[in-house]
């Protein structure tokens, strides 16, 4: 489902992905970890198609992204739902319309839609926020509504840059719960973190960056 074959992205003559290659297999979790600066986000930015690769190959979701022309960008992202920090709320619209915006851009009907929304509420824990504004929701309560935002189009792919990070341990177990979900109905995804708690005794490959490369 993403395929890197010896792919390098450098910014100003650094290597922030250095020759990696490795496959996650269709319905698989896999972990992304490593240290600070080590090239996770980078990565994530490569298969989303925000950044785009110097050398080498990837395949993401049946496109190949080397022959991705701007116009079919679009396309492959309707494939690949984000949970990225800097993919903000937005502030002035409902948890319903932030999560209903994904099958706006589909086209989906609105009787279907108003159903996905709160079938995807519930399964985040925030059926009871539908009506609330994103400022006025914990930390845990807002990751939570990105996470229904990303999974709402049933993407293929699902990618979480530090889906956890600063929230309390049993609020990343909730998270970690939601993406389970995901998993065992056939989800494909890919999240990057810093915590071994979220990998640790999970059963998923763990894929380790250090400067870049994809360590054994
Ligand atoms: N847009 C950019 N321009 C220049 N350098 C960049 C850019 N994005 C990332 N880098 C560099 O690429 C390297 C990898 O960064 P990246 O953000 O992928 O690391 P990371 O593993 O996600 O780190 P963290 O755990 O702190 O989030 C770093 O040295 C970083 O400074
Ligand atoms: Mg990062």
């Amino acid at each position: 489902m993403i395929a890197f074959d010896t792919v390098t992205k450098t910014y100003d003559g650094n290597k922030a992905i250095a020759g990696v290659s490795f496959e996650i297999q269709k319905g698989e979790m896999a972990f992304l970890t490593g240290p600070s600066g080590s090239g996770k986000t980078t990565l994530l930015r490569l298969v989303y198609r925000e950044e785009v690769a110097d050398q080498g190959r990837i395949v993401v979701a049946g496109w190949d992204l080397n022959k991705l022309d701007s116009t079919s960008i679009p396309f492959l992202r309707r494939n690949v739902g984000v949970v990225f920090q800097d993919f903000k709320l937005l502030p002035d619209r409902t948890v319903r319309d932030n999560v209903e915006l994904t099958l706006r851009i589909q086209g989906i009907a609105d009787d279907e839609a108003r159903e996905r929304v709160t079938s995807t509420l519930r399964l985040v824990g925030l059926r009871h926020k539908t009506d609330a504004y994103p400022p006025h929701l914990s930390g845990g309560e807002q990751q939570r509504v990105v996470i229904a935002r990303a999974i709402i189009g049933n993407p293929a792919v699902l990618l979480a840059d530090e889906p956890t990070g600063n929230l309390d341990p049993d609020t990343a177990k909730g998270i970690m719960d939601v993406f389970r979900t995901v998993h065992s109905r056939g989800g494909t995804i890919l999240i990057a973190t810093h915590d071994p708690n979220l990998y640790e005794h999970s059963g998923c490959r763990i894929f380790r960056l250090q400067e870049g490369k994809l360590l054994a």
